[in-house]
């Protein structure tokens, strides 16, 4: 399967697994490996360009819990192998750890009075989080057999917001039909949310079977451990 590099090229699967895209430096310079940016804060020429870099209105960086070149790089790096096969400009967020990314995704697309339909086979933190923690704060879940796409579509509500799942679960290793959970959450309109640690885009990369989101922990088959 070919897919683009990022930057207008075409790369074969292996290839585009190598050399991902990386950004370029301040003088358009392409370093082999990205360097680590390891500034909290950045200069600017005058207070309205910095203005600017808040706002959204012109690119940069203005601290580093925000974005830094190394996290984009590395975000960049990720959405190009997860939407390669898709035909769509695809984005990514890097966060300081797995849950950080669950728990931000779960609170933007939901709010008091959503529903939630999640897998019941799910990463016992990501299971804590939405049986406890979005309960506390009116996000109610239904938790389903989600290789019963019966069950699933049986489950969606007009509130539901979101369908929650993981390619393949941490740890019994269920396969979720990702096409088919796609249907189902569409049909009601809401979202697909795909934990795809288990599989990583080398395996699997669910947007291209219509997940609408799709989450790591970086730190099992992306970054090489656990
Ligand atoms: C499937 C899955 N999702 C999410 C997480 C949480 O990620 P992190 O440990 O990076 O916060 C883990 C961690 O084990 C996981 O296995």
């Amino acid at each position: 399967m070919s897919g683009n590099d990022g930057n207008g090229g075409e790369y074969g699967e292996a290839t585009r697994a190598v050399r991902l895209p990386t950004g370029g430096g301040p003088q358009g310079e392409r370093p082999m490996r990205p360097p680590v940016h390891r500034s909290t804060t950045y200069a600017f020429e005058a207070s309205q360009d910095y203005a600017d870099v808040l706002d959204g209105a012109r690119g940069g960086y203005s601290y580093a819990r925000i974005d830094t070149p190394t996290a984009d790089a590395f975000a960049t790096a990720l959405a190009a192998m997860e939407g390669a096969g898709t035909g769509r400009e695809v984005h990514g967020q890097a966060f300081a750890s797995g849950m950080a990314a669950i728990s931000t995704v779960l609170l933007a697309l939901t709010s008091a009075g959503s529903h939630v339909v999640a897998s019941r086979a799910l990463y016992g933190n990501t299971f804590s989080l939405l049986d406890g923690l979005l309960r506390r704060f009116g996000v109610e879940t239904d938790f389903v057999d989600i290789g019963d796409i019966e069950q699933v579509r049986a489950a969606m509500r007009p509130e539901t917001a979101l369908v929650y799942t993981e390619t393949l679960s941490n740890p019994a290793m269920l396969v979720s039909d990702i096409p088919a959970l796609a249907g189902a959450a569409h049909d009601a309109g809401a979202l697909l949310v795909v934990d795809s640690t288990f599989a990583s885009p080398a395996v699997c990369r669910p947007l291209e079977h219509g997940a609408d989101l799709v989450l790591h922990s970086a730190t099992k088959y992306i970054g090489g451990d656990s």
